[in-house]
């Protein structure tokens, strides 16, 4: 009876084995690591991602145009001319710096969170028509110079490329798709104004980043597509964009700053939004990829298994 249970408890032993160490790699407790997982399962269970990879805002009462407090004249707001699709891999759509998340891939380009975690500037609303109505942007990011801890610092003062994003996740369109408003401001001591044609060229250029090459702003139409290979901390991200009409209007109504903006006779705004569907074709070597090859069924087998040692253990041992 003895060698018996002997080998039953290594046997239970060896398949919980994995998941402990993979719990221990990561520095995360049992708890915080379960957690996660449920969030996630949870999340991707309720998201319905249409082809195109988002729900357009303008068919359920949102807006391409975010809303800004205080503008004059009132209600003049700034483009969504950029989206991450919903079809993105799901690691992609969790706002992370781990695991290859929207936070790692912002960085696979040279973009870093707000200088020393401090907000600057005002909030922006937007409404994506997923029935969450208008809500604050989530974060702004900063193109940070090439210097991912310090650089977004250097963004604030000295003005450069910034995004404000937004979530497309509430009950009525799911998608899980980002929405980016994307533009080129002046420095600080400049109020942060936007350069001329500082919406579409912000645009362009964060695509110049994660193609490689740069855009030219001119020529971009609906049929234009980019391909672009970016990595960060061994995530290596393959971006297929592709720019559509239809969303936004090529106007200067409405739009912040068109006075100073739209010149030359160009709108402000050229109608166009940069879709950007993110795969991860590159992990790191350990941990991660170890994960990743297990299917999520298993995910549930190690607490059954805890269960089980503890019912059958009295009875094995008696
Ligand atoms: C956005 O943030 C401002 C300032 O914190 C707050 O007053 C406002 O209520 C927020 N708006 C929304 C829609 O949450
Ligand atoms: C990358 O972004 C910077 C800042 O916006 C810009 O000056 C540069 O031209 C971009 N690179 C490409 C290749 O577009
Ligand atoms: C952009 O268009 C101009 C003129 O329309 C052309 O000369 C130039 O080659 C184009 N550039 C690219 C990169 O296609
Ligand atoms: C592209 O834009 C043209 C107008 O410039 C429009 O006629 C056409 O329907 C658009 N195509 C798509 C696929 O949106
Ligand atoms: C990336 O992987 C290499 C080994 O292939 C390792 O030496 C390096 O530390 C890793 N870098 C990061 C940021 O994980
Ligand atoms: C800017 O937009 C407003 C509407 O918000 C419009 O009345 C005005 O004519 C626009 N200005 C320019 C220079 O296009």
């Amino acid at each position: 009876m003895a060698s018996i249970s002997a080998t039953t408890l290594s046997l239970l032993w060896l398949c919980m084995t994995p998941t402990f160490t993979y719990a221990l790699e990561e520095h995360q407790s049992w708890q915080t690591w379960r957690r996660g997982l449920w969030r996630r399962a949870d999340k991707s269970s309720a998201r319905s991602v249409p082809p195109e990879g988002y729900y357009n805002p303008l068919a359920a009462g949102g807006s391409l145009l975010t809303e800004i407090p205080v503008t004059y004249p009132m209600g003049q707001g700034e483009p969504l001319n950029a989206i991450i699709s919903g079809n993105s891999d799901p690691r992609v759509l969790e706002d992370a710096e781990t695991d290859g998340g929207l936070r790692n891939y912002f960085l696979s380009f040279g973009f870093s969170g707000e200088c020393l975690g401090q907000h600057a500037g005002s909030h922006q609303a937007a409404n994506l028509g997923d029935g969450n109505g208008f809500l604050n942007e989530t974060s702004v990011i900063r193109w940070n110079y090439g210097d991912p801890q310090l650089g977004a610092c250097r963004e604030t003062i000295e003005g450069g490329n910034h995004f404000r994003y937004w979530v497309q996740n509430g009950p009525s369109g799911n998608s899980g798709a980002y929405f980016l408003a994307v533009s080129y401001e002046l420095p600080l001591n400049l109020g942060h104004d936007i350069i001329a044609n500082g919406y579409n060229l912000g645009r362009d250029w964060l695509i110049g980043n994660i193609t490689g090459s740069f855009v030219q702003t001119p020529n971009v139409t609906n049929t234009t597509t980019f391909v672009g290979i970016t990595t960060w901390a061994n995530y290596t991200y393959q971006s297929d964009i592709k720019y559509v009409s239809g969303l936004l209007e090529d106007t200067n109504d409405g739009i912040n700053h068109n006075i100073t903006v739209g010149i030359n006779g160009e709108n402000s705004v050229d109608g166009l939004v940069a879709v950007i569907e993110v795969q991860i074709t590159g992990t790191p070597p350990s941990s991660s990829a170890w994960r990743s090859s297990i299917p999520p069924q298993l995910w549930h087998l190690p607490p059954i298994l805890i269960i089980l040692a503890f019912t059958l253990l009295p009875s094995l041992l008696s």
